[in-house]
């Protein structure tokens, strides 16, 4: 077995001694320099935009303009509008034109050039502001989900309740990964487009680009071997993609284009604002009798994203008879918001988290114990079972490992410093996108089996490079050398996006099917042995054998049976006409009779600083149940990743704006505080590893999301145990507890 195994990263040793190409460093020969010119205005229209002087600048070879950009009209998303299409203003950093140079600094200089002339309105950046009003649709048209069980204002007039009612506020927050979004396009001809992109779906923005630019599909290739960093920003298609190609047929010759940071913080989305007014009810005996959860979230005129707050959490996590699940949107004048890690769950969690701690001392009840009170056995609105689900242990083996049952109030660190406790349950539903895969089985100069699987997915720095190839290796039995694994190319078998932490599972289910139609090539050549009319999910892979999963005397060489095809090659591919990002589609009604879900439990320590209340987190210990584990090291990794930046929504990250010009003041990684090395404790983590053979032949579910949800309450939950303050404002600066 080779799923399981804390095996390093294949591609470590090419990404520590900088020899692996992320998408701005493609070797492209004689590839210009694209450089976008934003608007400093955050509302109003363009009246002039002036670009002469640009063009008898050093190093000039092309200026895209809403004049020249070839109209697109499909393929962009993210944001509502087309790339350059508009003259009006609705967000401090929208794009007005790409200068392109021979080098980057002509490219810097003569974009300084273009002189923007607009009337300028004043915006609104606050969604507090009273000029906003409520929505409940985002741009597109798609409406706001709700939530309801039951009947939640009447329930709330019965007897005898504990009643905790509060609001928590979370602030935008912006992705930060460390290779800003890149795209380099390279032209041949007027009708074959190739890319090297950080994205987080190349077969998406193959497609993406061969809507927007009228191509076929066939003739539009994307690479991206290696990201440096999603989080969500990079799933989206983003305008500067459509900007790179326009301004490589433009100037008739490839061009590289990098968002810059302070460009991340407007050209891809963030975590928008939320206000989440929490009501909780129990009984005496701690049983949840009514759970509210409105919220309040930002949008902007282009935005398509809708942070669901309640969805993933108050609707499913605690066994509540009522329940009422609302959002509002409200439109401001800032870039359209996006996923961020665990969209909705990140935000929703650290409200729904914090108000079952508040709840859980009204009651003078252990937390944890509160969370088994409520454990909701099935699926809370419809009973459907879950296809596992061990949150009962998560919480018990949590608390053992980090010894909760020694909490007591006012703990002191042996320095003076005060020392809080706080947990919080994780959670994040499972999903994986459709997509298709495809393995080749021969033999080696040495007679050894070899396979070669690839699919059209991606590695954002989470470890797929690695588990493609142990989850190849299981399901063919063979060993990790035996195996190559191939991604990061849009001309493999299509795959689906990486988000919604659905790769590992996605991959696993379509690497299984694509095993199956290789055992069934090879099993329509077994006539005369053993195997002969087993059906390819009766039979298994083992020792370079092909046996009957349940008679383990009758099996045949694989090598035998590869000699009787013509090409000794066999290859198995799944369905290639699988629809991708449906979500639904490829689970065959599974959905209909089980709910999918991870989850988890935090703990956290904290060491509060005298007389200045600084926050340290001293401890943290995180079980999770993710279903299988297919690689301990790299799962251990995306679970203290998610950890990390938790920490940072708990107590730094918040992206500002000036209120006067709707622009983003602490747009670079000085001013945005994140998570260093010294914020970040020891993370214990620890994994159930029970298999979930009912969401694909692996048994595995993601894990890059859950590891942030619950975070940052548990973390506040430590903050009100040393200190007796309730900070529901994120992030928990020392200012609030002053
Ligand atoms: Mo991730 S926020 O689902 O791209």
């Amino acid at each position: 077995m080779v799923v399981g195994k804390p095996l390093s990263r294949i591609e470590g040793r090419e990404k520590v001694t900088g020899a692996a190409v992320y998408a701005v460093e493609a070797l492209v020969p004689g590839a210009a320099y694209g450089v976008i010119v934003q608007s400093t205005i955050a509302k109003g229209t363009v009246t002039d935009l002036d670009t002469s002087a640009v063009m008898a600048a050093p190093g000039v070879i092309a200026v895209l303009t809403p004049d020249n950009m070839p109209k697109v009209t499909e393929g962009f998303s993210g944001d509502s509008r087309a790339p350059l299409s508009d003259s009006s203003l609705v967000f401090a950093g929208q794009h007005l034109a790409v200068v392109v140079a021979d080098t980057l600094e002509h490219a810097q200089y003569a974009a300084s050039l273009v002189r923007v002339v607009a009337a300028e309105e004043s915006p609104t950046v606050s969604m507090t502001d009273e000029r906003v009003s409520d929505t409940l649709t985002v741009s597109d048209g798609e409406e706001v989900p709700e939530a309801r069980r039951g009947d939640v204002a009447s329930a709330l007039n019965q007897p005898g309740l504990t009643i905790v009612s509060a609001t928590y506020h979370t602030p935008v927050e912006t992705h930060n990964p460390m290779e800003p979004s890149a795209t380099v396009a390279a032209w041949d001809g007027d009708d074959k487009l190739t890319v090297w992109d950080s994205t987080q779906g190349v077969s998406r923005t193959r497609d993406a680009l061969a809507k927007a630019f009228g191509l076929d599909p066939d003739n539009v290739r994307v690479f991206c071997p290696h990201v440096g960093g999603g989080f969500g920003c990079k799933g989206e298609q983003w305008h500067h993609k459509f900007l790179a190609a326009a301004a490589a047929r433009l100037a008739g010759r490839p061009v590289r284009l990098a968002l810059t940071r302070q460009q991340m913080f407007t050209s891809c989305g963030h975590r928008p604002e939320t206000e989440q007014a929490m009501t909780l009810a129990a009984g005496d005996d701690g049983k949840l009798v009514a759970v509210r959860h409105a919220s309040i979230v930002q949008s902007s005129s282009t935005n398509t994203h809708i942070e669901r707050c309640g969805m993933g959490t108050s609707r499913v996590l605690y066994a509540t008879p009522n329940l009422g699940v609302t959002h509002v949107l409200r439109e401001v004048d800032l870039a359209p918001p996006t996923w961020m890690r665990a969209p909705g769950e990140a935000p929703g969690s650290f409200a729904l988290e914090s108000a079952m701690d508040e709840l859980a001392i009204a009651l003078k009840m252990d937390p944890v114990e509160l969370r088994l009170i409520n454990h909701a056995d099935s699926f809370p609105e419809d009973g459907r079972p879950w296809s596992t689900k061990h949150l009962k242990e998560c919480y018990r083996i949590g608390a053992e490992r980090f010894r909760w049952s020694r909490r007591e109030p006012n703990m002191r660190a042996p320095d003076g410093r005060a020392i809080g406790w706080g947990m919080a349950t994780a959670s994040y539903p499972a999903w994986r996108w459709s997509g298709t895969a495809r393995i080749r089985l021969s033999l080696g100069e040495d007679g050894r089996l070899v396979a070669v699987s690839s699919a059209a997915s991606q590695d954002l720095g989470t470890g797929t490079w690695t588990i493609g190839v142990q989850m190849t290796a299981d399901l063919l039995g063979l060993t990790a050398d035996q195996v190559t694994f191939e991604i990061g190319d849009s001309g493999l078998p299509r795959s689906g996006l990486s988000g919604g932490s659905a790769t590992a599972a996605g991959l696993a289910h379509s690497l299984g099917a694509a095993c199956n139609e290789l055992k069934r090539l090879l099993l329509s050549h077994a006539e005369d042995t053993p195997v002969h009319g087993l059906r390819p999910n009766e039979t298994v892979f083992t020792g370079g054998r092909l046996v009957a999963a349940d008679d383990a005397s009758r099996s045949v060489q694989v090598a035998e049976l590869l000699a009787r095809i013509p090409s000794r090659i066999a290859e198995g591919m799944n369905n290639p006409d699988a629809p991708l990002e449906t979500g639904d589609v490829d689970y065959g009604g599974l959905r209909d009779k089980y709910a999918f879900s991870s989850f988890g439990a935090h703990f956290v320590e904290v060491l509060i600083g005298d007389p200045v209340p600084t926050v340290t987190v001293s401890r943290v210990v995180s079980v999770v149940d993710i279903g299988r584990v297919v690689n301990l090291k790299t799962a251990r990794s995306q679970v203290a990743g998610g950890v990390v930046m938790g920490i940072g929504m708990a107590l730094m990250e918040e992206t500002r704006y000036d209120r006067r010009t709707g622009r983003p003041v602490n747009d670079n990684l000085a001013d945005y505080a994140m998570c260093v090395n010294s914020d970040v404790p020891q993370i214990d983590v620890a994994f159930i590893d029970e298999p979930d053979y009912l969401f694909n032949p692996i048994g595995c579910r993601g894990v890059g999301e859950i590891g942030i949800t619950g975070v940052a309450a548990a973390i506040a939950n430590a903050v009100f145990h040393a200190t007796g303050r309730r900070i529901r404002d994120l992030p928990i600066t020392l200012d609030k507890l002053l």
